[in-house]
């Protein structure tokens, strides 16, 4: 999305209080936000906020005279390549629908030329009036795009349809709209059987058009990626060649099946996809806390190349020769296996995906650390430096599960996360279904027939 202008309507609902965390994710994406605030906004979320994680002002007034002098509000809403209304408000879309234009908000959308895209956000009988589904189907005949709402318990107090997409929702769905490169290349067609059961995940109501429907949707899938460096002084570090792309690209494929990712990311070479929530972490001991306050998840995939050891007691000052002509000896310790933590933690996830990078006896190895570890399946491959595969973008695969060990082609790694978070999302609504008592997923699927 790098240099892609976005023009962000915040309306005045409770559900404004994501828009700041939309906003951050979408500069984060190399995004240029440009925020605009209704009355009703302004109770929710200051402009001030909104300025400093945009960068640039945030606009509340029509009647700015030397903005008008200029014709302001017809270049602001020409400006963007995309206006996006987050939260949409019954009264915008009236507004929006009726062709109003009484405030800067409406202005604007009255005046573009450009795509829209709203995030409807109300009480579930608002939403459901008849009046805002002639607004939102006079919107839809306009070529207005929406995402969400969600179905879930409401700030009122009730539940049903009417919640605001997350603002990793929103990201995707503008993604989508500016068809941004990393957008689902290949959406994956739904089976039968990997329609999640009743009650496991968001299951789009008929009638409204979600952004993200995928076949892990309202999942959290937790993913562990890069390197660690462990200090020996401020200024040195034990660390090793991972990049971080395997990681970077199982979160974006996971992400693309519709799942919420939490991606925990030592310091790696390629960027966090966008859409996901990334910590930041150093050493093993930061990824391991990082982990555990990121559960409960359904699903673990730890792709980081965690350092076995560290430095007992690094210094806090930087090391110096004495003059002897010795080295100083660094003793070390044991790093806290994650993986294997995880694997028997009380609060496991339900599927627990280690990688394993061998230099011999691939499925040998890898089948033993499955068992040793305690987790579900062992993704691995064979990193000897005549494969390229460490910091190289392909990767030759072998999928080691309780039914034996499964040899992918080599492909490229976005192609391996890609089946992967495929297989994921089968083996989840097949777990699932299994927890509900069915033997067949697919007959647990609210369409199935
Ligand atoms: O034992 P080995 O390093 O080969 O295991 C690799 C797998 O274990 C990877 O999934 C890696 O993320 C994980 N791991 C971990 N914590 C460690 C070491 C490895 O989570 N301290």
């Amino acid at each position: 999305m790098q240099g892609r202008r976005v023009l962000l309507i915040v309306g005045g609902g409770i559900a404004a209080f994501k828009t700041p965390e939309l906003v951050r994710l979408l500069t984060g994406a190399g995004a240029e936000v440009t925020t605009v605030l209704t009355d009703g906004g302004a109770q929710f979320v200051t402009p001030l906020t909104l300025s400093a994680l945009s960068g640039t002002p945030c606009h509340t007034a029509l009647w700015d005279l030397t903005r008008e002098t200029e014709m302001g509000h017809i270049q602001l809403s020409r400006s963007a390549d995309l206006l996006v209304v987050a939260p949409a408000t019954a009264d915008l879309m009236a507004k929006m629908a009726a062709g109003l234009a009484g405030d800067l908000a409406s202005t604007l959308l009255l005046a573009t030329d450009k795509p829209v895209l709203i995030a409807p956000a109300m009480n579930v009988r608002m939403w459901d009036h008849p009046a805002t589904r002639r607004n939102l189907a006079t919107l839809r005949a306009d070529g207005v795009l929406t995402v969400g709402p969600d179905e879930g318990a409401m700030a009122c107090g009730e539940w049903g349809e009417g919640r605001m997409a997350e603002p990793e929702q929103i990201l995707q769905a503008i993604r989508d709209a500016l068809g941004a490169p990393s957008l689902v290349e290949r959406p994956l067609r739904l089976t039968k059987a990997m329609r999640p059961a009743p009650g496991a995940a968001v299951t789009p109501a008929p009638g409204h058009l979600p952004a993200i429907a995928g076949p892990l949707a309202g999942r959290h899938v937790l993913v562990t990626s890069g390197p660690t460096h462990e200090p020996i002084d401020p200024v040195r570090y034990i660390a090793n060649r991972s990049s971080g792309a395997q990681g970077s690209a199982v979160a974006a494929a996971l992400r693309d099946l519709g799942a919420r990712v939490t991606f925990v990311t030592g310091p790696a070479t390629v960027p966090p996809p966008a859409g996901v929530t990334v910590v930041a972490v150093e050493t093993a001991r930061e990824m391991r806390d990082a982990v555990e306050a990121a559960l409960p998840a359904d699903a673990a995939v730890m792709a980081a190349a965690v350092a076995d050891w560290r430095v007992v007691n690094s210094s806090d000052r930087k090391m110096k020769k004495d003059g002897s002509g010795r080295p100083p000896a660094l003793e070390m310790t044991e790093n806290p296996d994650i993986l294997a933590w995880l694997s028997r933690d009380e609060a496991r996830p339900r599927l627990v995906v280690g990688f394993a990078a061998e230099t011999d006896d691939v499925v040998a190895n890898a089948t033993a650390k499955r068992l040793r570890k305690g987790c579900d399946w062992i993704v691995a491959n064979d990193v000897r430096p005549a494969t390229g595969i460490m910091g190289g973008t392909e990767n030759a695969v072998v999928l080691v599960t309780e039914a034996g060990a499964e040899t992918w082609p080599r492909m490229p790694k976005d192609e391996v996360a890609r089946q992967l978070a495929s297989r994921i999302a089968v083996e989840l609504a097949r777990t699932q279904a299994g927890a509900n008592g069915l033997d067949d997923p697919g007959a647990a699927s609210p369409g199935a027939s």
